[in-house]
């Protein structure tokens, strides 16, 4: 939750924050209706509170967990062809959290003489808080324009493109945690978003061995596993609700035919949990699971045809020498 405090001290900064914080009705349905249902199912998103945020940025150093270094050392190599391509000035970035990778691309710009404003975009109010001081520090003069809203239903909410040459980026492969009909709802969303040489830059984990997937969600330190009963812990607070944390096993499975990650809570035997807040028990059976998060890898082909069908064209295509991730950029001019 934000602490006002801290947004108003932001603001002293001369950081604009426009916060529309998730809803205790919204976590409220989103449970009432994911734990009611067969399977089980949570959306990902409430995985984010500080501590949540906290816990992403330590799977990022997690060595089995190679999308994070493998974008950065990506964007490191492509950043400044990037920035010459598309030479925005102003960048509002998606799921940004901590913003670590954002000076990858933001310094090619500023070096260049382009960026004026950058807009971060995310659920945590405690990853964007965390995130600003480093980069107002960083960019001296830089307008910040920070959003606190959820980037599947609120885009319409963000500035309009002016003329001024604008990157949406969405990095981190976060599009991997929509299912195929939620990216194209996204993709329709974010279409508005681009003047006609205005580009997205997305990040996408591509297909790769089961044998590098699976521990990267499943690091031996056991961090993803505490991400994951995370979301545990924020229904037992903000929902009243008696969850036993060790009464879940963290499960990470490939799924080869939906080509994704499948991330689970599993019970570890027969039990009740009462959710006061909802006047709800739910009852789960040994080895039933909760489907927490999915994680899907792309191929190239399935992304172009995903663009093309939201009225963009991939311009770019940039990956690393071992094809495990890439990042495109795509644009609505034909
Ligand atoms: N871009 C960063 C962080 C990725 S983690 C990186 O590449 O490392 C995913 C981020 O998306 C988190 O900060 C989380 O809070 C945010 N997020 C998840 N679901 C969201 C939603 N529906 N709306 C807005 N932000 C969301
Ligand atoms: C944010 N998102 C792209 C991460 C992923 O790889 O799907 C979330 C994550 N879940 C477990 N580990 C990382």
């Amino acid at each position: 939750m934000s602490d006002p405090d801290r947004l108003q001290a932001l603001a002293e900064h001369g950081v604009e924050v426009h916060a529309f914080p998730e809803s205790w009705t919204a976590l409220a349905a989103d449970v009432l209706h994911g734990l009611s249902t067969t399977p089980k199912t949570l959306p990902p998103k409430w995985f984010y509170d500080a501590r949540g945020s906290e816990l992403f940025d330590a799977i990022c150093n997690q060595p089995e967990y190679y999308p994070t270094r493998t974008e950065a050392a990506l964007l490191e190599d492509v950043g400044a062809r990037i920035a010459a391509e598309v030479p925005a000035a102003e960048v509002i970035e998606l799921g940004s959290g901590s913003s670590t990778k954002s000076p990858l691309l933001l310094d090619p710009l500023h070096d260049a003489g382009a960026l004026r404003r950058y807009v971060p975009v995310d659920v945590s109010a405690a990853a964007i808080e965390g995130a600003i001081p480093g980069l107002v520090e960083r960019y001296p003069g830089l307008e910040i324009d920070a959003r606190i809203c959820d980037f599947t239903t609120d885009l319409h909410g963000l500035p309009r493109p002016n003329g001024d040459p604008r990157i949406v980026a969405f990095l981190g492969s976060t599009i991997g945690n929509l299912q195929p009909v939620e990216v194209q709802a996204f993709l329709a969303q974010v279409r508005p978003l681009l003047g006609p040489d205005d580009a997205l830059l997305l990040g996408t984990d591509l297909v790769k061995d089961v044998g590098v997937l699976e521990p990267a969600y499943d690091d031996a330190a056991g961090v993803t596993a505490d991400f994951n009963r995370n979301v545990l812990a924020v229904i037992n607070r903000e929902l009243l609700a008696d969850f036993a944390l060790d009464a879940f096993d963290h499960e990470a499975m490939w799924n080869p035919v939906l080509e994704r990650i499948e991330i689970r809570l599993r019970s570890v035997r027969d039990q009740v949990v009462r959710i006061r807040g909802l006047g709800l028990e739910v009852t789960f059976q040994a080895g039933e699971s909760i489907l927490t998060e999915i994680s899907r890898k792309f191929r190239r082909g399935g992304l172009e045809r995903a663009y093309a069908q939201a009225g963009l064209r991939l311009r770019g295509w940039y990956q690393d020498p071992d094809a495990w991730y890439a990042l495109s950029l795509a644009s609505p001019r034909a």
